[in-house]
This record gives C-alpha cells, sequence and structure tokens, in this order.
C-alpha cells in the first residue's frame, strides 16, 4: 500500500510539473511594430492641406515649392522651425493662418528624425 501511493504521489508530480513547464513556452514577446513615416503616406497630404495654395505652383503658388519630396526634404529644417513658430512671430507659417496642431508638427519631427523616407 505504501509502495502504491508512493507511485502515485511521485506520478502525479511529473504531470503538474510537466504541465506546468509546457504552459511557458507560450508567450513569446512578438517585437512592437513602429511605422516608419515616409513622404508619400504621411507628409505629402499634410503640405497640400496646410501650405496651399502658397507653396504649391500647380495651384497658383509662387513660393518655395513644397510640392515634391525633394524639396520638402532639402528644406525640412526651414519648414520644421517655421511652423514651430507661433502665429503673429516673423516667419511664422502657415502664414496668416492658425498654428498647426502639436501632432501635425510632431509628424513633420518625427519624418525627419526617421531619416525622411519618400515612400
Ligand atoms: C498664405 C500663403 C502661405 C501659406 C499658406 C504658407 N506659406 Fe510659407 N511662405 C509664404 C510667403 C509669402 C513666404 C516668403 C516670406 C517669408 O519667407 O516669410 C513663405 C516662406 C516660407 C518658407 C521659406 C522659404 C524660403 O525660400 O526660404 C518656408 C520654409 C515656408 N514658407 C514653409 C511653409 C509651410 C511648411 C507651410 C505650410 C505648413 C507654409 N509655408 C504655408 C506664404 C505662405
Amino acid at each position: 500500500m505504501k509502495q502504491f501511493l508512493f507511485v502515485a504521489f511521485s506520478l502525479s508530480t511529473v504531470l503538474v510539473f510537466s504541465y506546468c513547464s509546457s504552459s511557458k513556452k507560450t508567450a513569446v514577446a512578438k517585437p512592437a511594430t513602429v511605422p516608419v513615416l515616409n513622404y508619400e503616406t504621411n507628409i505629402q497630404s499634410l503640405v497640400l492641406a496646410n501650405c496651399s495654395p502658397c507653396h504649391i505652383p500647380a495651384k497658383g503658388g509662387n513660393k518655395l515649392a513644397l510640392d515634391n519630396y525633394e524639396s520638402v526634404k532639402n528644406n525640412i529644417d526651414a519648414v520644421i522651425s517655421r511652423i514651430e513658430l507661433n502665429a503673429g512671430e516673423r516667419g511664422f507659417m502657415p502664414m496668416k493662418r492658425a498654428k498647426l496642431s502639436d501632432s501635425t508638427i510632431a509628424v513633420f519631427k518625427q519624418w525627419k528624425t526617421d531619416g525622411l523616407a519618400g515612400k
């Protein structure tokens, strides 16, 4: 009888342990996917919406053309510093309009941080 109890106890211990170790394997953390911003997806529409018509030649704008990737990329520092100014300050953009929202300004800055990809 003692022997039987010992065997039964050992078996159940093995079962409990193997169950525990197999359930541990399931939780493998996935790396967080942070999208890298690019001109086509994230920037072009913001410039069109906020800097038109003045900077969009096709809309009749005659200021620095910001209607293409190369130009926005090459002028990103000027763009960011001007949209970070406050309305009324010298050089503020978009001229004669309300300041862009913090989240919109953050998109331009993040695009620069991400490396200014085209698409
Ligand atoms: C209502 C017209 C108008 C709008 C809208 C406008 N701008 Fe301008 N922008 C101007 C004018 C006029 C100048 C030239 C005077 C100056 O440099 O301040 C200028 C100059 C600039 C310059 C400097 C260009 C250079 O040759 O050095 C940058 C950069 C600029 N704007 C960015 C922007 C951005 C980015 C937007 C949109 C968020 C914007 N602007 C919206 C009228 C506008």
